[in-house]
């Protein structure tokens, strides 16, 4: 199927045209308060983008100033050329060079909470942050990590791993962070990709009351791979582990002697800043590359336009509820948050942890003022209840945002209005691991939003929606997002894949970036996000490549085939549907071996990737829908997973009894 011709067949079906203008008490106070003040200076931004991020650039800490702001070579950009910068110092010494080294920096909230409700809670000012980012970058130093060397990291939400990070910034090692819900596989592929000799992790970190393994999986990860000589284990809840003698050790025994002055290394603009990993339609995760100087001005400058940040509002509270182990915790819980000069607010556990308000219940208790989660999320709370929400006092809230995933336009207004009390402006903001920062967003005190629309491309960037040979639709016509100049952010590469970096993002619509989503572009001159087009699920707002689970399933001994397809799901955006073909008999659909089966299949998957890919619902057959040349029929599947009739034409397939089979047998 080509890319226009899936996206299309998502478009149009959403009549959605309520409008709502910026409240004009946010737009009153706004970095940018009106469409026309955003509308010049998006015109300006891509009329003269040299001179544009210059300027942004110049706001920021340089040790050696660029001698060229862009150095163009499709696909390869060069920001900042010649200049010389550190990720860490902007977010800490600067701050701490003007004045501001007792300002609160981080807030930390830990999941449990004392018998009288009272959570740990612990702030570090710029001065107290940079003296355990310097004291942790010493022991690395000392372990031997050079400027260059990939640092592993996986760890809970804990300031240690923001500690973590900042410290690998700040002596130039680009740090890999692998969430912390993945599993050992994972891990193991990871750190093998990433040639990386040395992980830092935790005991455990706290999920829902209880220690999740960090250690144990780290332990399991080392034992499918020889590469890594040592691990750095935070200590955080006191769970059982093992450690290994001559590889394993502690951190606070490491940290003992370590001084707590470390200067920051002054860094190429075009050295590599990290590494993350992101699911792609093939099997294997693609290692995006970001790196310094182009990064850090486009997080901080989104940072500050998106969410209106206001370093002199000393009420300013900023929370972003992802994980630093995904791109949004990379750019909008640190390296685009602290140098913006407000508090940002990290969270340990889960949203249910005691009870269903603990979301709420924060926001309350640390006066959050902008608050960043995912459509998922929301979705999640409207089924939990109005009542969690009611009894908590919400109005220290200024900004909402989502991010992720498309949003659903009833899920919008609830949003707005149960979270926001119809006063604050959403920013549904449209981006990606491989983009680094923001590109579609709407500026809160200046455009007009609708439910379910991601609004209008950030500045600086040159965003279109184009048909496969790159010219653009008409208002309205389902097609394919580009971007059609570069921009800071951008990835510089796949790790270790210059060919799957250009035949992913730079083939498919010659001459423009292509982020496979389908998109189209209404009357307003607002984008809408239809889909993705090639083999990635969004789950939850996480990429599950339908290739990845095939594999998965098939590395389990009883399984011969596997076909993954996504299907809608009410709370999760899409679900994960499996049809797996037998080595061995085959037990009778709906028999307890039958169901036995399924949920050995569904750990297995979760036991290879990591619980966010287990699949929904694991059909066993005997064959799958296939076209007379041999292809599997997902549109089929697709169709079945969701319970829809099957309506399409299914004359091309080879026999159409097992598409009958399949709808009988049920999910
Ligand atoms: O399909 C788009 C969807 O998430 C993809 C990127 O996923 P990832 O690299 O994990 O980054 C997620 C956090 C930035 C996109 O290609 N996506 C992300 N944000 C939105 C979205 N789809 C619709 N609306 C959004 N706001």
């Amino acid at each position: 199927m080509s890319a226009t011709e899936s996206s299309a067949s998502t478009t149009s079906m959403l009549q959605e045209n309520r409008l709502f203008p910026p409240p004009a008490e946010f737009a009153k106070d706004a970095h940018i308060s009106s469409l026309e003040q955003y509308e010049q200076l998006h015109q300006r931004s891509i009329d003269e983008p040299e001179a544009f991020w210059a300027e942004v650039a110049e706001g920021l800490h340089w040790f050696k100033k660029w001698e060229k702001v862009l150095d163009w070579d499709l696909p390869d950009a060069k920001w900042f050329v010649g200049g010389q910068t550190n990720l860490a110092y902007n977010c800490l010494d600067r701050q701490i060079d003007d004045g501001l080294g007792d300002k609160v920096a981080l807030v930390f909230e830990g999941e449990l909470v004392d018998d009288n409700g009272q959570p740990e809670v612990v702030k570090y000012t710029y001065a107290e942050l940079k003296r355990e980012v310097c004291r942790f970058a010493n022991v690395l130093k000392a372990q031997g990590v050079r400027k260059g060397d990939v640092v592993t990291i996986y760890m809970g939400m804990i300031p240690q791993l923001a500690i973590a990070m900042l410290a690998c910034a700040r002596i130039g090692a680009p740090h890999a962070i692998i969430f912390g819900g993945f599993s050992a596989q994972a891990i193991c592929d990871r750190v093998e990709d990433g040639k990386s000799k040395i992980v830092v992790t935790a005991d455990g970190s706290w999920r829902r009351g209880k220690p999740v393994p960090l250690k144990k999986n780290v332990d399991d990860a080392l034992e499918m791979t020889k590469l890594v000589e040592k691990v750095i284990v935070y200590q955080r809840c006191k769970n059982d582990v093992t450690m290994k003698d001559g590889r394993d050790q502690w951190w606070h025994d490491l940290e003992k002697d370590a001084s707590d002055d470390c200067p920051a290394e002054p860094m190429d603009s075009e050295d590599l800043a990290f590494i993350l990993y992101t699911s792609g339609s093939t099997g294997k995760p693609k290692g995006i590359m970001h790196t310094t100087g182009g990064y850090l001005v486009h997080t901080t400058m989104t940072s500050k336009y998106t969410f209106d940040l206001k370093p002199d509002d000393p009420d300013e509270m900023y929370w972003c509820t992802a994980d630093i182990g995904w791109i949004t915790g990379h750019s909008y819980i640190v390296y685009g948050i602290l140098p913006n000069r407000v508090p940002t607010l990290m969270y340990e556990g889960g949203p249910n942890f005691p009870a269903e308000d603990r979301f709420w219940d924060i926001i309350e208790r640390h006066k959050v003022t902008k608050f960043y989660t995912a459509p998922t999320a929301i979705r999640t709370f409207m089924k939990w209840g109005d009542e969690h929400i009611d009894k908590h006092d919400l109005s220290s809230l200024k900004l909402l945002g989502t991010v992720g995933e498309p949003i659903n336009p009833e899920a919008w207004m609830w949003y707005r209005e149960k979270i926001g009390g119809n006063r604050c402006p959403i920013v549904d903001t449209w981006w990606q691991t491989e983009t680094g920062g923001h590109m579609l967003t709407p500026m809160p005190g200046a455009t007009p939003t609708t439910p379910g629309s991601c609004c209008r491309p950030m500045l600086g960037i040159d965003a279109a929606v184009v048909n496969s040979e790159g010219e653009e639709v008409g208002t309205n016509e389902g097609g394919i997002l580009v971007i059609r100049k570069p921009w800071p952010s951008m990835l510089r590469g796949i790790y270790g894949d210059r060919q799957r970096f250009i035949e992913t993002y730079w083939e498919k619509v010659p001459g423009m970036y292509c982020p496979a989503d389908g998109a189209r572009k209404d009357e307003n001159g607002n984008f809408w996000i239809t889909g993705r087009i090639d083999d990635v699920i969004l789950v939850a707002g996480h990429n599950i490549g339908t290739m990845e689970v095939e594999s998965a399933l098939v590395s389990h001994d009883s399984v011969a085939e596997a076909a993954v397809v996504g299907f809608p799901h009410e709370v999760k955006g899409n679900g994960v549907a499996a049809y797996v073909i037998l080595r061995v008999p085959m037990p009778a659909p709906g028999s307890d071996d039958a169901k036995a089966l399924q949920k050995e299949l569904i750990q297995h998957v979760g036991k290879e990737l990591g619980p966010v890919a287990k699949p929904d619902q694991v059909r066993l057959t005997e064959a799958l829908p296939k076209t007379r040349s041999g292809k599997i029929m997902r549109r089929l599947l697709r169709d079945i997973a969701a319970g829809n009739d099957i309506t399409s034409d299914t004359s091309t397939l080879e026999d159409r009894t097992i598409v009958d089979k399949l709808v009988a047998q049920g999910g």
